[in-house]
């Protein structure tokens, strides 16, 4: 039986939204049947990974309980299947490449000061900044044991320079901080490190488990790229077009934070005039600039060009899974690139 909040974001795309190539109910019902004990055996491996001394433990279940998409471990699960392998192998990978995502969550939000996270208050704001980085730092540690143990060839060196792509997207976003100027390639060579290093890892470590070969390794691994640039892009317009109560976190926090986004900078391209008198109200934290931002058409058109270049690089992604066997782990890959590329929450 599939947990009750893995696929929340897919099936509420499967309510709310009947175009084609969007996953529905019976389809994700054969996403469970195809992973079988691999999904609840997930579950308990991201749940074990939280029990640590106290309140660290109390500050990671506070985030591994509410749940979130797990989109990289289904992501590592279904690619393991599509290469030919057993998704029960690919298990504590799946695992890792998930609590490598809660720590990152976890340093994030004290990063960032953010309040709310996955519909509830972020650990920092419950349990204070020492002890979610603390937190943090144990679920990591969970994730290279987890690894280790799995004694799959490669992932840990895999994990290593993962890891450190993570921070250096960290440090170019910190360098990048209120930059008007930051233009495509200073954008993505943001997202590459904070976001999409992640999703590659989670595929190739999924490929990995199969013991799939060099060149379908690495073709997967430009997949997920791909889908987490896509993925960010879509979180970036969602802090701008999105519908708070599904987001489950703050909108507009990304002007706040002195991020700029792709929707953004499209915005700040094509027309600064009206941006500039309303950018340092709203990076001031002023909610109703931040409100008015949103509103205007030029940044309206900035988010719709993000979107398109989502589409484009969910496009891409489809293209690398074309290598793959025609099957329906691959389809159902296809599916799931579509459903996180296109998502309103
Ligand atoms: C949030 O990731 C951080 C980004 C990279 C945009 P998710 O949107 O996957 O977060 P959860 O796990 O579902 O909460
Ligand atoms: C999330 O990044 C953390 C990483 C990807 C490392 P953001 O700061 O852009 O995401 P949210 O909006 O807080 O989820
Ligand atoms: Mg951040
Ligand atoms: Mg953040």
């Amino acid at each position: 039986m599939m947990h009750a909040r893995q696929l929340e974001a897919l099936e509420r795309a499967a309510n709310s939204d009947p175009s084609p190539g969007t996953a529905t109910r019976a389809q994700l019902s054969e996403v469970a049947a195809l992973l079988g004990e691999a999904l609840p055996a997930l579950e308990v491996a991201v749940r074990r990974a939280s029990n640590g001394p106290d309140p660290l433990d109390e500050a990671a279940r506070n985030l591994v309980l509410a749940g979130g998409k797990r989109v990289r471990p289904m992501t590592t699960l279904l690619t393991t299947l599509a290469c030919g392998g057993d998704p029960l192998v690919a298990v504590p990978l799946a695992a890792a490449a998930e609590l490598v995502h809660s720590a990152t969550l976890l340093h994030d939000d004290v990063i960032d000061e953010g309040e709310l996270r996955r519909g509830r208050p972020a650990s920092r704001v419950l349990f204070g900044n020492l002890v979610s980085v603390l937190a943090g730092d144990l679920l990591l540690t969970r994730a290279i044991e987890l690894v280790d143990t799995a004694g799959v060839p490669d992932v840990m060196r895999d994990l290593l320079g993962t890891l450190q792509a993570l921070i250096a997207g960290e440090v170019a976003q910190m360098h990048a901080r209120e930059r008007e100027d930051l233009g495509m390639d200073g954008y993505l060579n943001i997202v590459q490190g904070k976001t999409a290093s992640l999703f590659g890892f989670a595929c190739r470590a999924g490929a990995r488990a199969a013991a799939a070969p060099a060149e379908r390794i690495a073709s997967v691994g430009r997949m997920g790229e791909h889908v987490g640039i896509a993925f960010q892009v879509i979180d970036d317009v969602l802090d701008l077009d999105g519908d708070a109560e599904h987001v489950g976190k703050r909108l507009g926090a990304d002007l706040a934070e002195g991020k700029t986004t792709l929707p953004l900078a499209y915005a700040l391209a094509e027309d600064a005039s009206r941006l500039r008198v309303l950018l340092p109200a709203a990076r001031g934290g002023d909610v109703a600039a931040a409100c008015a931002v949103a509103a205007l058409p030029v940044v309206r058109r900035g988010c719709a060009r993000a979107r398109d270049y989502a589409a484009g690089r969910s496009a891409s992604a489809l293209l690398e899974l074309e290598a793959l066997p025609p099957t329906r782990a691959r389809a159902l890959l296809e599916l799931l690139v579509h459903d996180l590329t296109g998502r309103r929450a």
